[in-house]
């Protein structure tokens, strides 16, 4: 029995890939963005289509509604067709993103001559059809993205300017009534932490419930800050004051920029930070994901975002595996345990090795100073039993 138990908490380490981890932990899926720009790169495919790092894929851009509506009813799928084909090929979960967000929007939308009705007719013609051609194909849709401001009023979209707050239910509403199986995200960022923005998010949750209007989770953005984000307890307790509302939660575009050039202390801080982040989401029953916002930093949305910042991603430019990596990895693993020291080389437990470059190869398998001690483990436990 001993020995069985040994191998089955030896196993997943042995084979330890990102979404392999992530599914042992009770996660559904772990995942990464990704954009057709970067599909034309045959290395960057072959580590974007090995399912046992990635479970699950976003459109980084191809399914916003200036790639898919860029005229007046005129749709255009074939960008968000192609990743959704990608992602079914590799039997990964499609994360839809997103419908409503006040940017990315085509000329026509944004500075349309709208009144209240004329706007509605529009979102729920743009929301329907786009919904009516992935029906089947999404696991989850981000109905609205970013609709709040950092002091917690909603943002003065075109939406919220002309329909008001409403729009929001009505764009779950026909969602909902397009594809009855999918799920329903609110999605932003700056919800991570407690304060005047989460408060409105979860007031969103509250009164579409309340108005009987389905919603089925929130996504936490999370792009971070190398030494700024959240603890894992304040990431564990923001993410349970949603799950109390009765939704699930997922981190949906994980990302943590450092200043450059970088520096050990920041990788080393890094690492601790996306270890805290994995381990959060798996210490909350109902955070059922994790995705980063693109794997490699040769095709990250940071540098050229936030100037003088980047190697945010947990794969170098030339899709290495970095530390942060294995902070992912440990904090997948290591659940509740203590934070960042499997991947620091301070391991206190028997189980725990040092998970880092030096004791897993390429591909994520284990290397030879780790093995002898599994052997020893297993030798020792069949001596036992
Ligand atoms: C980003 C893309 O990655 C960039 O390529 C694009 O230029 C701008 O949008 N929050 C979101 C994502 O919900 O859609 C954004 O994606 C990043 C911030």
């Amino acid at each position: 029995m001993l020995l069985y138990a040994l191998l089955s908490l030896l196993l997943p380490v042995a084979s330890a890939q990102l979404h392999s981890l992530a599914i042992s932990s009770g996660l559904q899926y772990f995942g990464t963005a990704t954009d057709n720009s970067e599909l034309v790169d045959a290395s960057l495919v072959s580590a974007l289509s090995n399912h046992s790092e990635f479970g699950q894929v976003t459109p980084g851009n191809s399914q916003k509604w200036d790639s898919i509506e860029p005229g007046p009813n005129t749709f255009s799928f074939a960008k968000g067709d192609e990743i959704a084909a990608l992602g079914k090929q590799n039997s990964q979960l499609l994360r839809c993103h997103t419908l409503v967000w006040f940017q990315q929007l085509p000329t026509w939308v944004q500075n349309g001559t709208w009144t209240n009705e004329t706007l509605i007719a529009a979102m729920e013609n743009h929301i329907t059809t786009t919904v009516t051609h992935y029906k089947g194909s999404c696991h989850s849709w981000d109905v609205v993205n970013e609709a709040l401001e950092a002091d917690g009023s909603f943002r003065k979209s075109i939406f919220f300017s002309t329909i008001g707050e409403a729009y929001l239910k009505i764009a779950f509403d026909a969602t909902a009534a397009a594809d009855p199986d999918v799920k329903l995200y609110y999605n932003d960022f700056g919800i991570e932490t407690p304060g005047p923005k989460t408060s409105a998010a979860l007031n969103i949750v509250r009164s579409l419930k309340a108005s009987g209007t389905r919603i089925d989770g929130v996504g936490l953005q999370s792009h971070f800050i190398v030494g700024s984000t959240p603890s894992r307890e304040v990431q564990i307790a923001n993410l349970e004051s949603f799950t109390s509302l009765g939704v699930e939660v997922a981190i949906t575009e994980l990302d943590i920029r450092m200043t450059l050039p970088s520096t050990a202390a920041q990788e080393s801080q890094q690492t601790t930070d996306y270890q805290n982040t994995a381990s959060a989401c798996v210490a909350v029953a109902n955070c059922v994901g994790l995705s980063v916002w693109g794997f490699s930093d040769k095709y990250s949305w940071v540098p050229s975002t936030f100037p003088g910042t980047g190697s945010a991603c947990p794969f170098d430019e030339n899709l290495a595996r970095k530390s942060a990596y294995y902070g992912i990895i440990a904090g997948l693993v290591g659940g509740s345990g203590p934070p960042s020291n499997a991947v620091t080389g301070a391991n206190n437990s028997p189980l725990f090795f040092e998970l880092n470059s030096t004791t897993m190869n390429s591909s994520g398998a284990l290397l030879g100073s780790v093995r002898p001690r599994i052997y020893l483990l297993c030798v020792g436990a069949f001596i036992f039993v």
